[in-house]
């Protein structure tokens, strides 16, 4: 079974899907996290498609969730926390438009959900990866304040860096990825779109819960 949210960087998807995930006691796939390793692994071609290819076949990624962290290895060593660099973040959406990596990370998954049941997160979930989803969920805010979201967490880990650009890169990102050929960020038109401009996070997280609970008995 599997659960999907989707939506643009800084609506709340990771925090919320972990959140469901802890409450109730199911498992996290975290999409973008995945994306983010295959770009590190192109930084490391230095942006060589042949060779990035290569490499990326070669390799062995494996990923878990726990303790409120999905961690990614790359041949047995952690990536988990190099996937989040700034650099990392400047590429993906490059890397994620390639569509042999979007079949790539869409096969990682696919084999993962087999066993269990599952929320999972990303931009096009809803519609590419699991169109069959039990549920599916669409997330939203204004540009600024999700920005203002993703510079208070980061800014303690990086004191140089400013507002405007984060917002500047989830602008990016977001036109990036939403007008993209393959499998482009998209609402599902089934999924049930949750703006959360203006909801505390307890409030989404309740939200979302109750429909899944709804799903869960029946
Ligand atoms: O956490 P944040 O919203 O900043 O980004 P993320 O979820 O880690 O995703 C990083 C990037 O991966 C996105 O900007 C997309 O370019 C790409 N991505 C994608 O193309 N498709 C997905 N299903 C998930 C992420
Ligand atoms: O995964 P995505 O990029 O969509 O967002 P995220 O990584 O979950 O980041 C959203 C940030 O905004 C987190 O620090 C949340 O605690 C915070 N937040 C939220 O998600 N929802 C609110 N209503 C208020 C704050």
């Amino acid at each position: 079974m599997i659960i999907v949210i989707d939506g643009p960087a800084g609506s709340g998807k990771s925090s919320t899907a972990r959140a469901i995930a802890d409450r109730l006691d199911i498992e996290y796939l975290d999409s973008g996290a995945l994306y983010r390793t295959a770009t590190l692994i192109y930084l490391e071609a230095n942006r060589d498609e042949d060779t990035f290819f290569r490499l990326l076949n070669q390799k062995k990624i494996s990923f878990y969730y726990e303790d409120q962290k999905f961690h990614v290895a790359v041949d047995g060593q952690s990536v988990t926390d190099e996937i989040r660099t700034a650099e990392v973040t400047g590429a993906v959406s490059e890397v994620a438009a390639l569509p042999r990596v979007r079949s790539f990370v869409n096969n990682l998954m696919r084999d993962v959900v087999l066993d269990g049941i599952y929320v999972a997160e990303g931009r096009d979930l809803g519609t590419a990866v699991f169109p069959d989803a039990e549920l599916k969920f669409f997330m939203s805010a204004d540009l600024e304040e999700r920005a203002k979201r993703r510079f208070k967490e980061r800014k303690d880990q990086n004191p140089e860096l400013t507002l405007k650009e984060v917002k500047q890169n989830i602008a990016e990102r977001d036109l990036k990825d939403s007008k993209r050929q393959a499998d482009p960020l998209k609402k599902a038109d089934e999924a049930i779109e949750i703006d959360t401009t203006n909801l505390t996070f307890e409030q989404q997280v309740d939200k979302i819960c109750s429909k899944i609970r709804e799903v869960l008995k029946n």
